[in-house]
């Protein structure tokens, strides 16, 4: 399917991803793919690469435009190997004494990854290269998400190359915005987002300042994952500025393991204590929703309340699992509560809300909820009343 003509001589050479079903714990159910760019102007360039196992596609796809000792520049925007993997199969077919732009810290990363003496030249934030018609500055983009990372922007046609920002993890026949539903492409987009960008909201908010600033206006955004916006750039603009706010909607996500069935019964009375007080509420077990699509629910969430029956004086492990996971992508500005069954140690919820307080959540309480063994009736109505309390404390907090 590739290469696809994206604009007048411009072409997509990537390739896609179909199995890929994890990225760093992050559950890809639709696989992925890894856009690489290819301009045909007087000079040629190409503009990022491919995993290391798909070198040998993005070379025949290269091939169908131009011969590879053809291309004049090679432009890695991002060291992390799903981009640069292809880089020596590139270089050792484009030809080692070619130029290899990157940044300064892509000139410390891939030396590092690669051990080759490519000719690199590493760019100043702003510098420009001039193929032709057409002019490419790079744009600096350090922990966009790694060091390394730099943007590429191409003057005559208003496109972004933008590496890792604005991606999304979705392979398929679809390129471009205006071939796949919005909402659809705003949820992976989101969940992305939330698993892979949430911790770096900052530089995403430093981002958006500099291209405003710079009055850099988009008519294309293109992504080295999925779908490339052409059609309503702005959408994802706009998605990107509310996600790094930090976003709080009137909504909680109710998390939780159980071993019982007593701390999932909890769950669902906090949540329908949540629901009576008109804030949103989902219980999400462990067991049934990926780390990632909870943190998908937790982005723009106002509260996060996690259970944990207490095993062996400890959490469960899927809980420590998802604690660990969300410690890493540190969500900002968000109230949490705790809550649980036990047997004779209910040393769950001191463990919960020691990590959660650990990640600066604004705690409800400092006790949280237990209950012994399975809850009664008026346990039951103390899992209600709690969901309220953190109902009110939502609607008070958006206040
Ligand atoms: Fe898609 Fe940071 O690599």
């Amino acid at each position: 399917m590739r290469p696809i003509q994206i604009a007048k001589n411009i072409y997509d050479v990537g390739v896609n991803d179909w199995n890929v079903r994890d990225f760093h714990g992050y559950s890809t159910p639709t696989g992925s793919t890894y856009n690489a760019f290819l301009i045909i102007d007087d000079k040629i360039a190409l503009i990022d690469t491919v995993k290391k196992e798909f070198a040998n596609q993005l070379i025949n796809n290269i091939s169908e435009i131009v011969p590879l000792e053809k291309i004049d520049y090679v432009i890695s925007n991002h060291t992390e190997m799903d981009h640069s993997g292809g880089l020596p199969a590139i270089m050792h077919r484009v030809g080692i004494e070619k130029p290899l732009y990157c940044s300064k810290m892509g000139h410390k990363n891939l030396a590092m990854h690669y051990r080759n003496n490519w000719n690199y030249h590493a760019v100043e934030n702003g510098e420009e290269l001039n193929l032709g018609e057409r002019q490419l500055t790079f744009l600096e983009a350090r922990m966009l998400h790694w060091p390394d990372s730099m943007l590429t922007y191409e003057k005559k046609g208003k496109i972004l190359f933008s590496s890792d920002a604005f991606g999304q993890h979705y392979a398929g026949y679809e390129k471009f915005d205006d071939q796949i539903d919005t909402d659809a492409l705003l949820h992976y987009s989101k969940k992305y987002f939330a698993n892979i960008i949430l911790l770096y909201a900052g530089q995403v908010q430093k981002l958006l300042k500099t291209v405003n600033d710079m009055g850099l206006t988009f008519n294309m955004i293109c992504p080295d994952h999925g779908i490339i916006w052409r059609k309503r750039p702005d959408v994802i603009l706009d998605a990107y500025e509310k996600w790094s706010s930090p976003i709080c909607l009137k909504k909680a996500v109710v998390v939780y393991d159980t071993m019982w069935q007593s701390t999932s019964t909890m769950a669902e009375k906090i949540c329908e204590g949540i629901v009576s007080e008109g804030v949103n509420a989902r219980p999400m077990n462990l067991r049934t929703n990926h780390r990632s699509d909870i943190m998908t629910e937790v982005l723009d969430a106002s509260a996060l309340v996690i259970g944990s029956p207490t095993l062996n004086n400890n959490v469960y492990p899927t809980v420590s699992d998802f604690l660990t996971y969300m410690k890493g992508l540190r969500p900002q500005n968000k109230i949490a509560a705790s809550f649980g069954s036990y047997g004779w140690n209910g040393a769950s919820i001191k463990i919960l809300n020691s990590e959660l307080a650990s990640m600066k959540f604004n705690m409800i309480d400092e006790t949280g909820l237990k209950i012994q063994y399975v809850p009664d009736d008026k346990g039951l109505n103390s899992c209600f009343e709690y969901g309220q309390t953190i109902a009110k404390a939502i609607c008070q907090s958006l206040q």
